[in-house]
């Protein structure tokens, strides 16, 4: 076995600026903010968390939810390396939250949540790579009716406050998952984790090496809609 060593760590004494990556920002679909969540208690969600491989089709508001309870950006602060810091429902190294949300149905269809104003943004004329991503997908285990969850980190905006940052957005993107795992099974969702990291089509939805898949996740319905 050989063992990749990511490297260890530190914050740069000297931030560097890093000019974000620029998505599509046409025809935004804002989700419904949800108002009264009836929720179990921790201890029953964590007694109950399973990973659960049956998906059906999910309704908007539970799409919407899951979102808003995982995702969604709460308070943003300063900018001292060309985008500003944010507090989201999971800990990100540096507040720097370097992984996006793309979320693809059984028709192809991929759109990017946008957290700020909890919302969905097509992607446009670059979705192309991620219609052979899908076809990836039954290789592991069959979608269903799910929702393809695709992790796409931007290292460079890590990068700018770390030195040998990659595994900080390893580490990002698990924290993500763990998290999502238990809003799913608090919404009585199903989610299973995916081993699979996106690539190599993730990180061709751009051509100058900004973004890179790190992991994929399958969401669905309990019951049939
Ligand atoms: C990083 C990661 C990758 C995983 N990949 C897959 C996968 O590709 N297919 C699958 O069916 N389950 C996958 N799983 C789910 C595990 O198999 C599951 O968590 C494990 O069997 C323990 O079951 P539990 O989650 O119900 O406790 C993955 C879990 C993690 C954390």
């Amino acid at each position: 076995m050989t063992w990749t060593d990511l490297g260890n760590p530190i914050p740069r004494d000297k931030l560097r600026k890093y000019e974000p990556y620029t998505w599509p920002s046409q025809n935004v679909e804002y989700l419904p903010i949800p108002i009264e969540l009836n929720l179990p208690r921790l201890e029953e969600i964590i007694a109950c968390r399973r990973t659960r491989r049956t998906f059906g089709q999910l309704n908007r508001e539970q799409l919407a939810s899951f979102l808003w309870l995982s995702c969604r950006i709460n308070a943003k602060g300063e900018d001292h390396v060309g985008f500003q810091i944010t507090q989201r429902p999971v800990p990100s190294a540096g507040a720097i939250h370097p992984i996006h949300l793309l979320l693809g149905n059984p028709n192809n269809n991929w759109v990017r949540y946008e957290p700020e104003n909890h919302a969905f943004v097509q992607l446009g004329n670059i979705e192309s790579p991620l219609s052979k991503l899908w076809a990836e997908i039954p290789d592991v285990i069959d979608p269903e009716d799910g929702t393809a969850l695709l992790f796409v980190a931007e290292p460079g905006k890590t990068y700018a406050k770390y030195k040998f940052a990659d595994s900080l957005i390893w580490r990002d993107a698990g924290v993500l998952i763990g998290h999502m795992a238990l809003v799913a099974e608090a919404l009585h969702l199903n989610f299973c984790p995916l081993g699979i990291t996106g690539e190599p089509w993730a990180g061709k939805l751009d051509n100058q090496c900004q973004l890179a898949g790190v992991g994929m996740a399958l969401l669905g319905s309990r019951t049939p809609l």
